[in-house]
């Protein structure tokens, strides 16, 4: 059992910034606080897969390393299964932590590297023996035990790092990026295998990537940051069909969701848009939210996920150039010229028909208002977030 609960967990750095100073006057010191993680609310079932999402720099090694231990918690409070754990050292957390480097010592064998972490606890040799021959056997790395780890691959390697936090046995699961130092192929070969491992191990995990692939596939529910802050949580699902902000829209999915300004407009029946010179009544949900204000202007940020745009090559109801064709083998990427602005259409290769997709050729496409997103141009909030427009 391990439920582990984030109470507006905080960590601010604080960095010494020399500023100003010639050759000749002293260096004044400067100090300045790195705010690394705000207000981090969260509960974190038991065996939940919770992945922590978000570009470089907004906080998830932070945010993982408190869990962990290995890192002060400023402000909030911390529980692993209703026990306040603030301050209580890192070995007594019940968590094991696996690296983006592996961290393994180098001058011991395999199997020493995966039973270093349980001697200490399991004095029965051969208890430990079995421990660790029973995470290599989860892990395929049997016939390895006894290398050393520079006569591995990166692949094996980050199964040792692996298999000495699985023979821990631990309560939770803490992995930093495990797989982005891995190549492509054996990124997605070790993806579908912590899949597997999950249910095979009994913990809770936290699980941090910069990786959206690695988020929707991975996660019971994502955790999208940005700045040191939580943007939205949800079930991967969620965060793709229904994001909070134009952030969490545009970081996940691939290619990014196209966005265009726009600005709604109220007329008698309710609210219109002009979308490429064409003008578009916006549906019942938008046009209720946005009655709710004063403006009769407002500016507002389109969205519609590439895969939503349909292509043909006439009756479409607007008109793109096309600048360029990426053929990506199970579907094409076409980047049109609409209007100045580059529209992202995404169709499936099995659904490609008889168009000319080539660049300068003209094609129509459309899409329904149903499939769009509304964005407030100013905070940058999904207009109908939590109001049930549907989607
Ligand atoms: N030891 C530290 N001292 C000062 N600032 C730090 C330290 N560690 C991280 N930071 C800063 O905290 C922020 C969050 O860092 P981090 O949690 O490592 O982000 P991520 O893992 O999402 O890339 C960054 O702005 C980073 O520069
Ligand atoms: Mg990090």
């Amino acid at each position: 059992m391990a439920s582990i609960t984030l109470k507006n967990v905080t960590k601010v750095y604080t960095s010494s910034q020399s500023v100003g100073g010639g050759l000749f006057r002293k260096n004044k010191e400067k100090k300045k606080d790195v705010v690394a993680v705000k207000d981090f609310s969260m509960e974190i079932k038991d065996k939940e897969f919770v992945v922590l999402l978000g570009p470089s720099g907004c906080g998830k090694s932070t945010t993982l390393r408190m869990i962990a231990g290995l890192e002060e918690i400023d402000r909030g409070e911390l529980y692993i299964d209703d026990v306040l754990m603030n301050d209580t050292e890192s070995k007594d957390r019940d968590v094991a932590m696996v690296f983006q480097n592996y961290a393994l010592y180098p001058h011991m064998s395999v199997f020493d590297n995966m039973a270093f972490a349980i001697r200490k606890r399991i004095p029965d040799k051969k208890e430990v023996d079995r421990k660790v021959r029973e995470a290599a056997g989860i892990l395929g790395i049997s016939e390895y035990l006894d290398r050393k780890p520079r006569e591995l691959s990166g692949g094996q390697r980050q199964r040792v790092a692996i298999g000495r936090a699985i023979v821990r046995n631990p309560k939770v699961m803490l992995m930093d990026e495990p797989l982005s130092n891995l190549d492509a192929k054996l990124r997605n070969q070790m993806r579908s295998e912590l899949l597997k491992l999950r249910k095979r191990i009994d913990a809770t995990f936290v699980y941090v990537t910069h990786d959206q692939t690695e988020a929707m596939t991975l996660g019971d529910r994502v955790v999208v940051m940005k700045d040191g802050e939580v943007m939205q949580i949800g079930k991967p699902d969620e965060i793709y069909s229904n994001p909070a902000s134009l952030f969490v829209a545009t970081f996940i999915g691939n290619p990014q969701m196209n966005v265009i300004p726009v600005s709604a407009y109220r007329k008698s029946e309710g609210f219109y848009i002009n979308l490429f010179g064409k003008e578009l009544a916006l549906g019942v949900e938008y046009s209720s939210t946005l009655s709710k204000r004063n403006e009769s202007f407002i500016p507002l940020m389109l969205g519609i996920r590439p895969e939503y745009i349909t292509l043909d090559d006439g009756g479409g109801l607007f008109e793109g150039e096309v600048m360029i064709s990426e053929h990506t083998g199970n579907s094409i990427i076409v980047h049109m010229n609409v209007d100045g602005t580059e529209i992202v259409a995404l169709e499936e290769e099995r659904n490609r028909r008889e168009i000319n997709y080539t660049q300068d050729s003209i094609l129509h496409f459309s899409f329904s208002l149903s499939d769009v997103y509304l964005f407030d141009a100013v905070s940058g909030l999904n207009i109908t977030y939590g109001v049930g427009n549907g989607q």
